[in-house]
């Protein structure tokens, strides 16, 4: 549910586009978040045993023998405070009762645009110090080194500061297993994240239907949802025809096919530094193609309605294999049972990847294998090794279900000779190879008798 009284799909001034992103509204929501995350950090020190939590944003990666640095992407445990996803050498200080610190670094620099001064709704919960070069963080930190941790990349010993407790497994397993479950604030980012995504998809799809290569798809995409390619949550899956079946498709083909039968687009965008994950299978004609696509849609929709807090999602995951099983049978794509298409191994031919995984700053993010906040692992069920969430679900964990169903010939013929290959009607996957495959995934928030599907809600239905 959208925060009481609060409808997020309201119009702008002009009452032209949908609102992408609320500044109100996320104002309303933050100082609760911080009040969550204060809380999570307290219980994190004390099972650590220390006082003080001093996170570093990070540090640009320098290209090998250059002077020019890969893209920067912020310590998510930074960003998870606040919505600062651009400003390397930062630090957040907590101390448990104190207002948390951020040593913003505003670096004299004639070379590149220093970041701007600090504003916004999130300023109000810090006390902002802002220094101009870097040796003088060291004043806003915490003397007493013995007792603060560090959580951040450090690649050079300058950035710790002589703290020496740094990333520590006690605490990081806490924060990382409670960060399964998304506060109103993290939830209303997210949405704005599926609204911006929406955007991206829909003008793809129209390039798509007017013949356009990959690569034309992908820029209006990024021009759609206003990110630079850099500022994408992940690469963009931009996939025609057999492309489709390339589970992590990473080109963007500049030539147009001679003829574009289907599309399946893997994209997201972020607010805030909190990700969308949407995909989307097209067919160009109102085909059989078109109409099996309608039957995986209905597929994916069954599987969402099973969503709710309790249920284990290794076992949600394995219900996707008895459906797949049942419709590679119905369409005759592979003739046989459910459980013997199962157990010889060919619904995991069709579909080798893992039903969803958590999602919020990271596309992926951290916690999705933990039994408890000691660090357990939850393994994947045997033959199933990428599945990337096993917990039970809970109320307002944010995940995504993404059933796909692919032609993957050196899965095929890794069955060959085998029982499972027997099944294979190979007329059939000729059929089926050109369109490459399909996916469909939407974003759910875990209710505790169902879910939010921020996906659906976003494209409007
Ligand atoms: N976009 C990557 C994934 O769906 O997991
Ligand atoms: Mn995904
Ligand atoms: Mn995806």
């Amino acid at each position: 549910m959208p925060l009481a009284g609060i409808d997020s799909r309201r119009y702008d001034a002009q009452m032209t586009k949908p609102r992408i992103v609320d500044e109100a509204v996320l104002g309303t929501a933050y100082p609760d978040h911080i009040e969550t995350m204060k809380s999570r950090h307290d219980r994190a020190l004390e099972r650590a045993g220390a006082g003080h939590v001093v996170i570093f944003s990070g540090a640009p990666h320098p290209v090998f023998l250059d002077d020019y640095h890969y893209p920067f992407k912020a310590n998510p445990h930074f960003v998870s405070w606040l919505p600062l996803t651009n400003t390397p050498n930062c630090y957040i200080v907590y101390t448990p009762g104190d207002r948390p610190v951020l040593v913003y670094l505003q670096e004299k620099d004639y070379w590149h645009v220093p970041p701007s001064s600090p504003e916004g709704y999130w300023t109000a919960e810090f006390d902002i110090r802002i220094v101009h070069q870097f040796d003088d963080i060291a004043k806003h930190l915490p003397t007493d080194h013995e007792k603060c941790i560090l959580i951040g990349e450090i690649n050079d010993e300058s950035q710790a500061f002589d703290i020496e407790r740094v990333n520590p497994g006690t605490a990081l397993n806490m924060l990382h297993f409670e960060r399964a479950v998304k506060t109103d604030y993290e939830v209303e980012c997210m949405r704005a994240a599926s609204r911006r995504g929406v955007l991206g998809h829909r003008a793809a799809e129209k390039a798509f239907r007017a013949g356009r290569s990959e690569f034309d798809i992908h820029l209006n995409y990024c021009k759609s949802v206003g990110h630079a390619e850099n500022e994408l949550p992940y690469g963009n899956i931009i996939a025609l025809n057999e492309n489709g079946a390339v589970l992590h498709y990473q080109h963007q083909s500049k030539e147009k096919p001679a003829k574009a039968r289907s599309f399946l687009i893997d994209a997201g965008a972020s607010v805030n530094g909190y990700a969308c994950d949407i995909t989307r299978t097209y067919s160009k004609e109102d085909d059989e193609f078109a109409s099996f696509v309608e039957l995986f849609d209905g597929l994916q929709q069954e599987l969402v309605g099973e969503v709710r807090a309790g249920y284990d999602f290794a076992e949600l995951h394995l219900l996707c294999h008895l459906k797949i099983a049942k419709l590679l049978d119905e369409t005759g794509i592979a003739k046989g049972s459910s459980d013997a298409l199962i157990e010889t191994g060919v619904t995991s031919a069709f579909y080798p990847h893992g039903l969803g995984h958590f999602l919020g700053i990271q596309v992926h993010d951290m916690g999705g294998h933990m039994g408890d906040d000691t660090g357990t692992i939850i393994d994947p069920p045997s033959g199933h090794p990428f599945l990337r969430l096993t917990r039970l679900l809970e109320t307002n964990q944010v995940l995504t279900i993404e059933p796909g169903l692919y032609v993957i010939d050196m899965l095929i013929e890794d069955l060959r000779g085998t029982p499972g290959h027997d099944f294979i009607n190979h007329e059939r996957l000729d059929w089926l190879r050109p369109y490459g495959g399909v996916r469909i995934e939407d974003n759910v928030r875990v209710l505790d008798d169902g879910c939010e599907n921020l996906t659906r809600d976003a494209f409007g239905g």
